[in-house]
């Protein structure tokens, strides 16, 4: 048996329907908030990915899905959907009209080669936003809010914005300074991949899972140098801002110093949403300085990524009765030539007047069309025989009152629009 690339997984079921009815809402919700769909390549040049997301981040070290194709380009599955929208946007000009701010989201498929457990996978999906062409924490409020007011549309409980900036690059450089000079001492107390961060992304350092799990580094990791004791004036300004702007949104938030986020281009603001049991369901922050790095025009810009799958595990907790069952309209029931020719046509036009329909195309006898009928939760039986038929009449049995009805042929479909 041929089984699934470790790390993927089958979407079924009720999952499968969460799955659609949580791309719905994102597209209606969006809407209203004024964002377009962008929809960007699954592969692009590797070297997007090393420029944007960085060289040394865990992303392009040890979790790309490189190859080459059959033109010896190297290519990358895209792990994450900034770099593609900000490469759209620079490729085709997107910024044209200076004044306009650019409000785009996507939902997609990433890969990323990471060990597989619960709500971790190689292929996953997310809901992303990226909104450019202004540096005003103005934006930075709505984008988290985008999100936030998301998952309180789905009633998933206890959402918690964990806030934090990264400031500006002197903030950055005079905090990772004083970071290094205090952890330097204690190097061989930290993980392997911490020692090695020490040189290329101290600050990834503060969000070390496995030290923070060890009595040892989380002392060490606790009591290290705070950003905000490094700001610049117009970093702290532009900080205390955003809160100020979060706060008039009703956003439950809290400043956790820890927040330092896993890709490289973020500065100023950077946030996740997180759960009352610690799950991360996304998280965001501005970025500056990526379009110009990746060879556009100064376009300072924010944005924010959520993992579909994250959102599922949580929604299956407060689970609605609609995606549990799904129920028939209609079952049609044949099993001579003309009843089938009947149920077929039927159906048709049962199917595209909304109702859910469903005919016995397995050449099954009766007693197991009754069988199936019921395990799809029909509401309705049509239960179709030749001398009825000859007559112009539809046997309709309703499946939970028992009662059956003789309905004229051409006014059947009227008659379940009124008794569905
Ligand atoms: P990220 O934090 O790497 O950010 O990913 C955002 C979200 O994607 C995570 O919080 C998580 O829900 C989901 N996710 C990430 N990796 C996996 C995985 N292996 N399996 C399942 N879900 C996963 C970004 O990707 C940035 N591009 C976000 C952003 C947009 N920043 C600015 N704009």
């Amino acid at each position: 048996m041929i089984t699934k690339p470790k790390g993927t997984y089958d979407l079924l079921g009720k999952d499968a329907r969460i799955y659609n009815y949580l791309s719905n809402v994102i597209d209606n919700y969006m809407d209203n908030y004024n964002y377009d769909l962008i929809r960007t390549p699954i592969f692009e040049a590797s070297e997007l990915f090393h420029r944007s997301v960085g060289e040394t981040t865990d992303i392009v070290t040890k979790e790309t899905y490189d190859f080459k194709d059959r033109g010896d380009r190297d290519i990358t599955l895209r792990p994450e959907g900034t770099a593609g929208v900000v490469r759209s946007v620079i490729e085709n000009k997107l910024y044209g009209n200076r004044n306009d701010v650019l409000k785009y989201y996507y939902l997609g498929t990433m890969y990323r080669y990471e060990r597989p457990q619960s709500g971790r996978n190689r292929e996953f999906t997310q809901f992303g936003v990226e909104a450019f062409n202004s540096d005003d924490p103005m934006l930075d409020a709505e984008v988290i809010s985008v999100g936030y007011n998301l998952l309180q549309e789905l009633d998933i409980p206890d959402i918690t914005v964990k806030l934090n900036t990264l400031g500006d690059l002197e903030s950055r450089k005079n905090y990772t300074e004083a970071l290094v000079k205090y952890l330097k001492p204690h190097i061989n107390e930290l993980c392997e991949d911490c020692q090695r961060r020490l040189e290329t992304n101290p600050l990834r350092i503060l969000d070390c899972k496995y030290d923070r799990s060890l009595e040892k580094g989380r002392a060490i990791l606790d009591k290290a140098p705070r950003i905000n004791d490094y700001l610049t004036k117009e970093s702290a300004d532009r900080f205390k801002q955003l809160q100020k702007n979060l706060t008039l949104l009703d956003v439950d938030f809290e400043i956790d110093p820890n927040i330092v986020r896993g890709l490289d281009y973020y500065d100023h603001n950077v946030w996740e949403y997180v759960t009352k049991e610690g799950v991360t369901l996304g998280g965001g922050g501005r970025y500056n300085n990526l379009v110009e790095t990746l060879g556009g025009p100064h376009l300072p810009a924010v944005g924010f990524a959520m993992g579909l799958e994250r959102i599922i595990l949580e929604l299956n907790k407060v689970i609605e009765e609609r995606f549990i069952e799904k129920q028939l309209d209609v079952y049609i029931m044949s099993v001579s030539e003309e009843e089938k020719l009947t149920a077929l046509k039927l159906a048709q036009e049962f199917r595209l007047n909304n109702l859910r329909t469903e005919i016995n195309t397995a050449n099954l006898g009766l007693k197991s069309q009754f069988k199936i009928a019921d395990g799809l939760k029909a509401k309705f039986l049509i239960i179709l025989n030749n001398e009825d038929l000859k007559k112009g009449l539809i046997n309709v049995k309703d499946n939970v009152t028992k009662e059956e009805t003789k309905v004229d042929e051409k006014d059947i479909l009227d008659w379940l629009m009124i008794n569905i």
